[in-house]
């Protein structure tokens, strides 16, 4: 998905770490539990220097677990690399996140050698909340708009531990098109940057075959009506049948329009005449997915996104090929 924004303080961040990571010995990376793959900066690993790495999936209150739990195993099988879950709700975060970063530099610790942490992570992840907890006073503002975290800051989190503080950051070019809609749909990106219908389209088309309770459960959808929407032509339900295995197959038959219109139907989201409001149903659903009307869910897997990189990647192969052909042609003219 063509993603418009502006990347921010993507330069005075990515500066800021290059002219930090020296002299640090764990970079935190918070991702978002609802996609961790789509969350995970791509361009970290680079400007990091390969440095032991915690991923914080935080937000796991609005995830589904059993996914989180694949996605931590997930982390926790790469070299020089652990993975916690975590959320607001938690109690002592700095306890957990210091325990956790010993392990990754266990030659550090004293006041001789102080264990140094930076943490950084895409806008609206949560950071500003956490850090908050780091502080006495409120020295961070939380807030929906991305890149509220805007100066570096040095936070003591034990005698012999100091968390470096980045802004919150995005990369120029997001390659994973599945990525795009994912961080559109979790709100990490500004509503300027995304089309709500396309965001709306992709994530309705995830859910129903993920989440079709869920998505069922909140706008009232039952099977009758729902094969009454669709076009094609379905079994009718067996006797007898288990009512959400019914409605989970008659969820997957229905398009994304026709899911969508359904929706909009159930939840007045219509012009006066009777057309679907596309718009308002679209802004309607991604508002849910972001307050978990659906139930906790979580948008991608470790092996799903493993496909959409991969995919990514032969595209952006096969551009870079096609573009030096159409050089080398050229040239011969
Ligand atoms: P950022 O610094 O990474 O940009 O994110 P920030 O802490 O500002 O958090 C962005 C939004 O996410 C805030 O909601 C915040 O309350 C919410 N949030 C942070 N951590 C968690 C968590 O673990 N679970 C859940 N469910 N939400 C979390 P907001 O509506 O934008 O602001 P507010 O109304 O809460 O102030």
């Amino acid at each position: 998905m063509p993603i418009n924004w502006f990347p921010g303080h993507m330069h005075a961040t990515k500066k800021a770490i290059l002219e930090r990571i020296k002299e640090i010995d764990v970079v935190i990376e918070m991702l978002d539990a609802r996609l961790p793959g789509s969350s995970c900066n791509p361009m970290l690993a680079e400007l990091t220097a390969g440095k032991p790495n915690l991923k914080l999936l935080n937000k796991q209150d609005l995830a589904d677990p059993m996914r989180t739990a694949a996605w931590l195993a997930h982390y926790n099988a790469l070299p020089a690399c652990k993975a916690i879950g975590m959320d607001a709700s938690e109690s002592a975060p700095a306890q957990r996140l210091i325990a956790a970063s010993r392990e990754l530099a266990p030659n550090r610790g004293g006041m001789v050698k102080p264990l140094r942490v930076l943490i950084c992570g895409i806008p609206n992840v949560g950071k500003s909340t956490l850090i908050n907890t780091f502080v006495s006073k409120r020295a961070t503002k939380t807030g929906d708009e991305a890149g509220v975290t805007k100066t570096e800051q040095r936070i003591s989190l034990a005698d012999d531990c100091y968390l470096f503080d980045t802004p919150g950051m995005l990369w120029p070019r997001i390659s994973v098109p599945q990525s795009g809609y994912n961080l559109a749909a979790s709100g990490a990106v500004g509503r300027a940057a995304y089309d709500d219908e396309e965001v709306a389209f992709e994530l309705l088309g995830y859910l129903k075959i993920h989440y079709a309770n869920g998505v069922a459960a909140r706008y009232k959808l039952d099977a009758k009506t729902l094969r009454s929407a669709t076009a094609t032509d379905l079994p009718d339900p067996v006797v007898g049948q288990d009512e959400s295995l019914d409605i989970r197959q008659v969820m997957a038959a229905l398009s994304d329009d026709e899911l969508l219109a359904a929706i909009a139907r159930k939840r007045g989201a219509v012009h006066s005449g009777g057309r679907i409001n596309t718009q308002k149903a679209s802004e309607l659903v991604i508002h849910d997915f972001r307050t978990t009307q659906f139930g906790r869910a979580t948008i991608e897997t470790p092996g799903e996104h493993a496909v959409w990189t991969a995919a990514a990647e032969l595209a952006d192969a096969k551009r870079a090929n096609e573009k030096a052909a159409d050089k080398l042609a050229r040239r011969q003219r």
